[in-house]
């Protein structure tokens, strides 16, 4: 029994290498702190799988890019948005899990799942994320 127990979570390791490195999600963050794809890696690491476009976990959790999902979350404000991310929301786990995230990790990862259609909102994205 424990062998076999053994045996499939090394096959989980070996098949979700990203499982594996969430161990050290600190190590993780300062490896992409300043890079040009900060945000984007911060999505691939602890939010894609809830809000990939087909997630993993099928929460309802709005899909990357999908300016229809995130269309009414946006009329709120941006404020508000990064509120229910720091907080969590329903199944939205409070800061999407990543708990070592600073403040600013969390505005990139948020403006890196939001759509690109959204002029009116870009110059604070900008601000929270310099
Ligand atoms: C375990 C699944 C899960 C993970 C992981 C997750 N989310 Fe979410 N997220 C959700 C779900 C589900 C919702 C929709 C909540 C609702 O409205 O009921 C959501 C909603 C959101 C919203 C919209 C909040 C609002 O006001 O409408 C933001 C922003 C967000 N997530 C950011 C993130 C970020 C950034 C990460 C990674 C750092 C992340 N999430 C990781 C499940 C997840």
């Amino acid at each position: 029994m424990l062998r076999m127990f053994v045996i499939s979570m090394s096959f989980i390791f070996i098949l979700v290498p990203d499982l594996a490195n969430s161990h050290k999600p600190q190590a993780f963050l300062d490896g992409v702190a300043g890079t040009s794809d900060e945000g984007p890696q911060i999505v691939e690491h602890f939010c894609s799988t809830c809000h990939a476009p087909s997630p993993m976990l099928p929460l309802g959790a709005p899909r990357m890019g999908v300016t229809s999902d995130w269309r009414a979350r946006l009329e709120q404000g941006l404020d508000l948005l990064f509120k229910h991310a720091d907080e969590g929301l329903r199944a939205m786990p409070p800061r999407g899990g990543c708990f070592e995230c600073t403040d600013k990790q969390l505005w990139l990862a948020i403006a890196a799942l939001l759509p690109m259609d959204i002029v009116e909102h870009k110059q604070i994205l900008e601000d929270k994320t310099k």
